[in-house]
């Protein structure tokens, strides 16, 4: 029976810490973990990602979906960009590797990082390698906001929160806030 894990918040310091790789991902305590996972997430409602370290567990697993959209509006319009989204993917020992120096501000929060949102640089375009849950090899190339999305959930892995990455604090604060005065709602992209 899966179960609704609580959310640690920024302060404790297990979102501090580097994640352990997954020694085994076909393990029968992984599927535990993840399907825990999907249950909390949904409990919660819309979200693009979730990383074990934000539910207190200190492994390098990951879950993500870029929602399909027909308000293409919110996304960060690029060549790439896919309104199909990608469906809730779970991601064991992620890495990612940027396709280039490029990079773009994008606002995001956390789950972790409860009512703020910020200004943070991400790379355009990434490329990811990760296993499944069966033990298969994930490759694929990201970007925009699935590129954000990668970044800020392997983030977690590292102990790094979001507001760590940002230029300026001056692009820091509660959501009502900021989006009352200094941007459209349309053009905010929530990453978990
Ligand atoms: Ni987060």
């Amino acid at each position: 029976m899966a179960r609704i894990l609580k959310i640690a918040r920024m302060g404790h310091p297990i979102l501090l810490e580097r994640a352990k790789k997954v020694e085994d991902p076909c393990a029968r305590e992984i599927k535990s973990l993840v399907d825990d996972m999907i249950t909390t997430l949904d409990s919660i409602g819309s979200f693009a990602g979730l990383a074990a370290p934000q539910v207190h567990v200190g492994l390098r697993v990951v879950l993500y979906q870029v929602p399909k959209t027909t308000n293409i509006a919110r996304y960060e319009l690029t060549p790439e960009f896919d309104p199909q989204g990608v469906p809730l993917t779970c991601l064991i020992n992620p890495e990612i590797t940027p396709l280039s120096d490029e990079m773009n501000l994008g606002w995001e929060g956390c789950f972790s990082v409860p009512g703020l949102m910020g200004e943070v640089p991400r790379y355009q375009s990434v490329l990811l390698k990760a296993q499944s849950l069966s033990g298969d090899i994930i490759q694929r190339e990201a970007h925009g906001f699935h590129a954000r999305v990668l970044q800020h959930e392997c983030d977690h892995l590292d102990g790094i929160l979001f507001p760590m990455r940002m230029r300026s604090m001056n692009r820091l604060g509660f959501m009502d806030e900021m989006v009352r005065y200094h941007q459209k709602p349309q053009d905010i992209n929530m990453v978990d």
